[in-house]
């Protein structure tokens, strides 16, 4: 897959109670295929809004998203988004919530339950097939929402702090799985977080963002060879650079 994502001066403003309020402003990125990208940075800079404009779910007050050339102008199957809450469809089994973005596309029945057998097993679901969201944990759910989103097959998977809600050992686990996952599908990743630890572990390519109105400050290379191991020095220094980065970020918002 060669899918190139653009964004070109995306700014962003919301009309609120208290007037005009600026969430992002003058976003320039590029993101290569295949990368795995990680945007890191505070609550309330904007990291929500930016996917969800990049998934074609709100769109940039100024400013452009290209995909392949086309300006993203609505959803589409070519990018698939895991949200920060857990966000099955509750009435629907872990199957059925798979094959959901297959039914909207009106792909064959036999053929949606084939593709979701697929990516339940490669996100490790065995036997959970005919459960619901409420008799999943916390990181099962995410698996599922992985799976859902992985299943049409999009170039590019948006993912926004998915593993936010669950336990230090069950992140651990899932973040190795996604590696995984993204190596085998070769899919280009935009990868929210607001772990440090996380985006070290994850990204090829780190971009650190400032307060509002979120901006981004900068885009660090990630090269360590993978696969990584989180104490190792270079993981470190590299973790050293990017709190530095953030700690200097807060303390300008706070001038
Ligand atoms: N639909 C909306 N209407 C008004 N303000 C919004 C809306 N969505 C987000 N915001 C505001 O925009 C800012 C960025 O929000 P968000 O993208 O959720 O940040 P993050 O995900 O980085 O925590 C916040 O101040 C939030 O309150
Ligand atoms: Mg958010």
């Amino acid at each position: 897959m060669n899918h190139k994502l653009e964004l070109r001066n995306v700014t962003k403003t919301f009309s609120t109670e208290e007037g005009e309020m600026m969430a992002l402003e003058d976003i320039n990125i590029e993101v290569k295929p295949n990368e795995f990208l990680c945007i890191i940075g505070p609550s309330g800079c904007g990291k929500t809004t930016l996917l969800r404009m990049i998934a074609g779910l709100d769109y940039p007050s100024s400013g452009e998203i290209i995909l392949d050339g086309d300006r993203v102008s609505g959803p589409s199957p070519d990018r698939g988004m895991v949200f920060q809450e857990f966000s099955l469809f509750p009435w629907r089994t872990v199957i059925k919530n798979v094959t959901f973005g297959l039914e909207i596309l009106e792909v064959d029945k036999h053929e949606q339950y084939r593709i979701a057998e697929r990516y339940r097993e490669l996100v490790g679901l065995k036997g959970f097939e005919n459960r619901y969201p409420y008799e999943l944990s916390g990181g099962m759910k995410q698996r599922v929402a992985i799976a859902r989103a992985l299943a049409t097959d999009p170039a590019i998977l948006l993912m926004d702090e998915p593993f936010g809600s669950v336990d230090a050992q069950t992140r651990n686990i899932l973040q190795e799985e996604l590696l995984e996952i993204w190596k085998r599908t070769k899919k280009t990743v935009l990868f929210v977080t607001h772990s440090v630890d996380e985006a070290v572990y994850l990204a090829d390519r780190v971009a650190v963002m400032s307060a509002r109105p979120g901006c981004l400050v900068k885009c660090l290379d990630n090269a360590i060879p993978r696969p990584r191991k989180r104490t190792s020095v270079e993981v470190n220094e590299f973790r050293e650079n990017l709190l530095m980065l953030l700690s200097l970020e807060r303390s300008k918002a706070c001038i």
